[in-house]
């Protein structure tokens, strides 16, 4: 495999702001590289992918859950904090995916899943052993149901998945979960569970690990009276003010102050960015403040259409936004909830969020007539060129650097996701379709993912998507990848952008060192400043940039 221009390790003990500008890269583990036939990615599947990565030029992987689970929701249903799913390796595997990436100068963050265990976790099986109000309940939201005999929910409330809220138990009290039944909440103003997250969070750290991804942080800490509200009721909450009874809690903070310390503890300081969907810019803001997760993930791009005017306000705000915190801003286009960027930016706008066009299309069953593939790809590199040159931290999601598209004609009886099987609107059919397998190989048994097949069907057409085939041309996506990786790495300088021109067609900021970003959202060739064109999305003849493309530039 090709050695990137950027060899040398970033993992300086002293450099505590490592993660400010890092190019992150997510891994789905058990769709990433499958090293031992049985059709799910393992950690030694990543391990034998190190130079792979290596070669891609990212500072730092983020896992997604690969702790022992029973897949309710893809691994976001943990049984066990502190081990790994037997399917997917061991502890030593861990200990040695982590050497491998830190000897190749790239990070590790893990996935911490803090706002609900798996219904198979040994306190939640406690918990149903236990009688009613004893302790072992504590832990989690126990609540005697309505109607003459507790025969009715507690509440009305709908899961996130869709469903009901809570679930009863053999002994007639019901317990809460925000998504699935196999997704029991905790009980975060009871202090063991405060304690036991800390031990999980020193045991990772203790491991190596260099931070976390802190998943839906916005929603530990609910305030739940005897009179509960209805759904209607929360529906009409105000989710602004830090007193909804379920989200963005003002007190949630007081768990991140005591996570801050045990980051806090290690050199350099752990580092942990808060997955939370929140109303404003400002709340989200309370996330990535230093005495707390440090950084917050920002959706704002993900949620655009592909549009120079939204761009435009989306970049300022958020760098206007970071000023704020100290912390720099995230930017992402795709992750394991959504539909594939190049595939929402083929589809024609739908009046609207960008995100809800993947989800109408997945919905729809896949390729339909109105799809422009080519387009949505080319868009796709559009925005991420563009995406790479902003200050703070770029997040990309494992087989976007291939082009690949999103995979919606999974047969029912193939999908996995509690989405598609509870019949929630989160994302169409589910979220199957972005999380099939990685083709490494363009012929063989699954694509070269591993020796038996894999666990979600992979369609034909990945064939020419695959890394053997892009990685011999030099016009492929992921040749382009690594070279703006790698030529990200020379020029990312001090966190500010200057705007030089902005017009409703076309973007162009400038960074420090002279070097220059151009997008062009507009169908017809523009003309590019005087300079060396470093890299472009697209051709560039002339000096003048092709439609729906973005060229760096150095004057
Ligand atoms: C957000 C994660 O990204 C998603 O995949 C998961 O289903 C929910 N949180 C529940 O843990």
């Amino acid at each position: 495999m090709a050695e990137s221009p950027h060899t040398e390790s970033t993992l300086s003990p002293s450099d505590a702001n490592w993660w400010r500008q890092a190019a992150v890269y997510q891994i789905y583990p058990r769709s990433f590289a499958d090293s031992n036939g049985d059709g799910l990615g393992d950690l030694p599947g990543v391990t034998s992918r190190v130079p792979y990565l290596k070669a891609l030029g990212i500072d730092a992987v983020w896992l997604s859950p690969f702790y022992p689970s029973a897949l309710a929701d893809g691994g976001y249903d943990v049984d066990d904090y502190r081990n790994v799913d037997p399917r997917l390796g061991t502890l030593d595997d861990f200990d040695e995916m982590a050497a491998a990436l830190h000897a190749a100068g790239i990070r590790l963050i893990v996935d911490i899943v803090p706002n609900h265990s798996s219904n198979r976790h040994v306190w939640f099986q406690e918990a149903l052993a236990a009688p009613k109000g004893s302790p072992a309940r504590e832990r989690y939201i126990f609540r005697d149901g309505r109607g003459p005999n507790g025969e009715l929910p507690p509440t009305d409330w709908v899961g996130a998945f869709g469903g009901p809220g809570w679930t009863q138990v053999s002994d007639g009290q019901w317990y809460l979960h925000f998504f699935t039944p196999e997704q029991p909440d905790f009980n975060w103003d009871n202090p063991e569970v405060r304690e036991d997250f800390l031990t999980t969070l020193r045991f990772w750290a203790d491991r190596g690990v260099d931070g976390f991804r802190v998943d839906v942080a916005n929603l530990l800490v609910k305030d739940l009276p005897a009179d509960l509200p209805s759904q209607a009721e929360l529906d009409a909450m105000d989710r602004t003010s830090g007193t909804h009874p379920l989200m963005d809690r003002d007190e949630v903070h007081e768990i991140y102050a005591q996570w801050r310390k045990v980051f806090n503890e290690y050199i350099p300081p752990r580092f942990a960015v808060a997955e939370a969907w929140v109303e404003t810019p400002e709340r989200r803001a309370r996330y990535a403040s230093p005495e707390g997760l440090g950084q917050a993930f920002s959706f704002d791009l993900l949620e655009a259409d592909f549009d120079a005017t939204q761009f435009h306000r989306i970049i300022n705000d958020n760098l206007e936004q970071v000023r704020l915190t100290g912390s720099t801003s995230t930017w992402v286009f795709s992750n394991h909830d959504v539909t594939r960027h190049a595939t929402r930016y083929g589809l024609p706008p739908l009046n609207g969020r960008n995100v809800k066009q993947g989800v109408e299309w997945v919905k729809a069953g896949g390729p339909a007539e109105d799809i422009d593939l080519e387009r949505g790809l080319r868009r796709a590199k559009a925005a991420t060129l563009l995406m790479l040159a902003l200050p703070g931290a770029a997040y990309l999601y494992q087989g976007e650097e291939l082009g690949l598209h999103e995979v919606a004609d999974i047969p029912a009886e193939q999908r996995q996701d509690p989405c598609f099987f509870r019949g929630a609107d989160y994302n169409g059919l589910g979220r199957d379709g972005c999380r099939v397998p990685l083709p490494w190989q363009a012929d063989g048994t699954s694509f070269g993912f591993g020796a038996n097949g894999a666990h979600l069907p992979q369609p034909e057409w990945f064939a020419p998507y695959a890394v053997s085939v892009e990685e011999k041309d030099p016009a492929s996506t992921l040749s382009f990848y690594r070279r703006a990786l790698a030529l990200r790495h020379e020029l990312q300088g001090p966190e500010t952008l200057e705007w030089d021109d902005v017009d409703e067609n076309v973007l162009h900021f400038v960074r420090p060192g002279n070097w220059h970003v151009v997008t062009n959202f507009g169908t017809a060739p523009v003309a590019l400043p005087d300079g060396e064109v470093l890299l472009a999305s697209a051709e560039v003849e002339n000096g003048m940039l092709s439609g729906e493309a973005t060229a760096w530039i150095r004057r």
